[in-house]
């Protein structure tokens, strides 16, 4: 076994593979109204190359997490046979997916079957208009039986991802967990990071995680959860005594690099070392030229080795990379 070892410790466990560029809806934290250049289908990896990537990573590599992303991981069409493939390897993965939720009312149970484990959805609010707002969709109904026909086939606990936009939904914001609590979704707010396509995002109109705890507490009393995070990158606190709890996810105003376990795979087979990174490292075209499976592990032990100790979104030299979130993935 080769683990995904960086020079500063690190040791890389957490998979994320990116199955599209594509999405069904327009978050407008993410993207334009009119979409993007969406990658050229030549470019993007087969199923039989994700897998057998994803083989090597498990096999060689240690990777013992598997978290499927896009864009939209649901608009694939080969989704639940890669992750059927994925869940028969020799070293099978703990296997999860990260998701909108649209359409997942009709395919979760052939997840569930295919040996999906859990489902992280993005859900920034519960109000059908704002949602309309934010996603350019009127999708609301479609994204809250989603997730509700994951729970129902057992692919939780669900766990909901949202981020608040200031003016938009950052008065929904105890809305949204009082309604995760009733429903038994986990709820983790996240700081909104200069990910996005537009590269519309200032610093100092992102709401922080300071913010979202004086915002929760006025309605709900938070207490720390248990032990330290870990490489968990959410702070826990339980709800009201708990049992429910919520999370914050400060990426920017505390980041959690130091303890990164991540490595992601773009839909077009480039390692990418870190979610901020401004390099990255082909495997389609030598895999395509076939390299053995020993050459491509090598090449991806080498990938990982200069990953950086931090995103510096706070140093004056920060530049945003030039693939947008829905390109790398979350
Ligand atoms: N900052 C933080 N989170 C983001 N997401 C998309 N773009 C950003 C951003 N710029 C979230 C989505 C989804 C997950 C994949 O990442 O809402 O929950
Ligand atoms: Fe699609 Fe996710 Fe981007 Fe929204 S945040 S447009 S759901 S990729």
């Amino acid at each position: 076994m080769l683990p995904l070892r960086d020079t500063h410790g690190r040791t890389a466990t957490d998979l994320r593979v990116s199955l599209t560029d594509r999405c069904n809806l327009r978050c407008n934290y993410c993207m334009p109204a009119e979409g993007l250049d969406w990658l050229p289908t030549e470019q993007v990896l087969t199923d039989d190359e994700v897998v057998r990537l994803i083989g090597i990573a498990t096999e060689r590599l240690g990777v013992e997490e598997v978290r499927f992303t896009g864009g939209e991981p649901l608009v694939r069409r080969g989704l639940v046979d890669i992750v059927a493939r994925t869940a028969a390897l020799e070293h099978r993965p703990e296997i999860s997916l990260t998701t909108n939720a649209l359409g997942l009312a009709h395919t979760a149970a052939a997840l569930a079957e295919a040996g999906l484990d859990r489902v992280n959805a993005s859900l920034d609010t519960i109000d059908r208009d704002t949602f309309a707002t934010i996603t350019r969709r009127d999708r609301l109904g479609d994204v809250l039986a989603g997730l509700a026909a994951a729970r129902d086939v057992g692919l939780g606990p669900i766990k909901v991802n949202a981020v608040l936009l200031r003016g938009v939904n950052d008065d929904q914001a105890a809305d949204l967990l009082g309604w995760c609590v009733q429903e038994g979704y986990h709820l983790r707010f996240i700081e909104q990071m200069p990910l996005d396509a537009q590269h519309a995002w200032h610093r100092d109109e992102m709401i922080t995680a300071e913010e979202i705890f004086r915002i929760l507490e006025k309605e709900f009393v938070l207490t720390p959860h248990g032990e330290p995070r870990g490489s968990a990158p959410a702070e826990l606190f339980d709800v009201d005594g708990g049992p429910a709890t919520v999370g914050v996810i400060a990426s920017v105003t505390r980041p959690f690099c130091g303890d990164c376990d991540r490595v992601r795979l773009t839909a077009d087979g480039q390692i990418r070392n870190c979610l901020f990174a401004r390099q990255e490292s082909d495997l389609r075209t030598p895999m395509r030229a076939g390299a053995s499976d020993d050459e491509l592990a090598e090449l991806w032990v080498r990938a990982m080795a200069p990953k950086l100790p931090g995103h510096g979104i706070d140093d004056v030299s920060f530049l945003q990379p030039a693939r947008p979130m829905s390109a790398i993935g979350g």
